[in-house]
């Protein structure tokens, strides 16, 4: 048998625009309308109506913890204006989920801009740390009180590199210095948060929040020993993986790490420019390993060495994320099994992890890719919404509730 610590949090990860439905009022349902072709994500899950359902399924699961976003332009849908109905939204999913035994994990901001924002500039417009700063101030006077885990921003990183480099997501901006800088101002807007939201505990008198950012990790490995694979390497492990927690931590805003692992990348650099070095992968698509249905590789020890990598900091870590979208359910559950070896491994090497949240608990929207990859522990009929509980799901919720496995 192999157990997990006392208080592990078990759980799976959601965020607003990929389930709730409806969300008019940011710049990724702005540009769903922009183009014919693009995926639209339309009504979701419908789990702004029926987070209730779900949480009630997630409880029925055996789980402990829940990790879920605030949509900010549903608070502020202009600049502004506070929509207190909004809150009061909000407020009652924290409730549900509380009243079921299940750790709420707050995101502040996963991807989603408000679309006055958006028109502003995003990230690039001057005073976008402020209006966030406004929003962050606003939810957490609200919720401190039954909130004690924070993550500030959901994958800068990623969002970087989507949104201003590779121009794949909105704003779909094509520049490596672009995407620096904004990698930079939401690095700037976390430490802001943090102090923020420690501040507003200390005033109310509050025990200590737990406060993060979730910082998707990738294990990088050159296909061959050519030297500016070897270079592009080193170079995207500092940047990608490194850099921004390293500030982090150098500020002393990090109470614990917010893991979030996928898959690894063989890396092929197409050229010395520092931008072939920064972006290239392999585009060969030779590896032999078994691959989700998106073609990422599935690679359990990548976490483990991750894991064991985070190891120097001496935080806690918890993995607000790890998930794969596929078809076949057997698959699945092989997927978190090997994954969660990893994890107990890590533990076992002194590692302390403090929690596992599955992406997702239920099938959702997957930005670009729209709602073809089935990321869920439970599935979702989008034709009726109708919630089926998947095989993976019962399985993983016997080691939730045993906080072991065998
Ligand atoms: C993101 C999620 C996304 C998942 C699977 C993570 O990078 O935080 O929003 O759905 O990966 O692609």
């Amino acid at each position: 048998m192999l157990r997990f610590p006392q208080n592990f949090l078990w759980g799976a990860a959601s965020s607003s625009h990929q389930v709730e439905g409806g969300n008019i009022h940011n710049d990724w349902w702005q540009w769903e309308q922009g183009a014919s072709g693009r995926q639209k994500s339309g009504d979701a899950c419908r789990h702004y109506r029926m987070f209730r359902e779900d949480f009630d399924l997630a409880q029925s699961l055996g789980h402990n913890a829940h990790r879920f976003s605030i949509e900010w332009s549903r608070i502020e849908p202009e600049e502004g204006r506070t929509m207190d109905s909004e809150v009061g939204h909000y407020r009652e999913v924290i409730r549900t989920l509380k009243e079921r035994g299940i750790e709420p994990i707050v995101t502040l901001h996963h991807f989603t801009n408000p679309l006055w924002l958006a028109e502003k500039g995003g990230w690039l417009a001057p005073g976008a740390i402020e209006s966030f700063l406004r929003y962050v101030r606003i939810i957490v006077e609200a919720y401190a009180e039954d909130v004690k885990y924070w993550v500030t921003v959901n994958e800068p990183m990623v969002y970087a590199h989507q949104s201003y480099v590779l121009g794949n997501w909105p704003p779909q901006e094509k520049s490596l210095r672009k995407g620096m800088k904004v990698a930079e101002v939401l690095r700037d807007a976390h430490i802001e948060a943090y102090r923020i939201i420690h501040a507003l505990y200390k005033a109310k008198n509050l025990s200590s929040p737990m406060v993060t950012f979730a910082k998707n990790m990738r294990v990088f490995v050159p296909c061959n020993t050519a030297l500016k694979n070897i270079l592009s390497v080193y170079l995207k492990n500092f940047l990608f993986n490194f850099d921004f927690m390293g500030k982090a931590i150098k500020t002393k805003t990090l109470d614990f790490i917010g893991l979030n692992y996928y898959t690894r990348d063989l890396v092929e650099a197409g050229g010395w420019s520092p931008h072939r070095l920064l972006v290239d992968v392999c585009g060969k698509n030779h590896s032999t390993l078994e691959k989700n249905s998106l073609g990422w590789d599935i690679y359990p020890e990548g976490l483990l060495s991750l894991l064991l990598g985070l190891r120097k900091y001496n935080l806690p870590v918890c993995i607000l994320e790890n998930g794969i979208c596929t078809p076949d359910d057997n698959r699945r559950w092989n997927f978190i099994y090997e994954h969660l070896k990893s994890v107990h491994a890590a533990i076992q090497k002194g590692v302390r992890v403090t929690g596992y949240m599955y992406w997702s608990l239920t099938d959702n929207f997957e930005w670009d890719k729209g709602f073809v990859p089935r990321f869920g522990l439970i599935d979702v009929d989008y034709k009726t919404c109708a919630r089926t509980v998947r095989e993976s799901a019962r399985k993983f919720a016997a080691v939730c509730r045993a906080n072991a496995f065998e």
